[in-house]
């Protein structure tokens, strides 16, 4: 008798200590539930696509222009494979963008890819 008391007292030890690597796991979920998708490291119109365009593409494609707004995120996601074609092309040939200023660099110009690439994030 002595013996199942101090077996289920080891069982129960056990059980205690399973619970907690348990509640251990529990506590680290919340935070993948915050942050469904994990935008760290990836490029995102906010952080990296609208200061550009703001700086290289604004006075003609902003809110009240006549051009269409690409500081809006939707028209800039709907338009992006039109835009990476513009900014990719010869500068000053037919259509390049931005009209009538130096082409963008290298580095900004993989940003564009990039922000495509990474499924076109707001
Ligand atoms: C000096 C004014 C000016 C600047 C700066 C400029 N654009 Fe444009 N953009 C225009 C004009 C005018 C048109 C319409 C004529 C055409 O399609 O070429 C146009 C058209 C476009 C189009 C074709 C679709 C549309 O909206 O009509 C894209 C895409 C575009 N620009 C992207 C850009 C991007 C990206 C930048 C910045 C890197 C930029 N532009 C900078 C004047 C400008």
């Amino acid at each position: 008798m002595k013996k199942i008391f101090a077996l289920s007292i080891f069982t129960l030890f056990l059980v205690s200590c399973s619970n907690d690597s348990e509640s251990d796991l529990m506590e680290k979920a919340p935070d993948n539930n915050e942050n469904p998708i994990d935008t760290s490291g990836k490029v995102t119109f906010t952080k990296d696509i609208l200061p550009l365009i703001q700086s290289k593409c604004s006075s003609c494609h902003v809110s009240g222009g006549s051009e269409s707004n690409y500081t809006v995120y939707n028209t800039a996601r709907n338009s992006a494979s039109t835009i990476v074609n513009r900014i990719n092309r010869t500068q000053g040939s037919g259509g390049f963008m931005p009209e009538g200023r130096s082409k963008l660099s290298t580095a900004e110009l993989a940003l564009f890819d990039q922000w495509i690439t990474d499924g076109k994030l707001e």
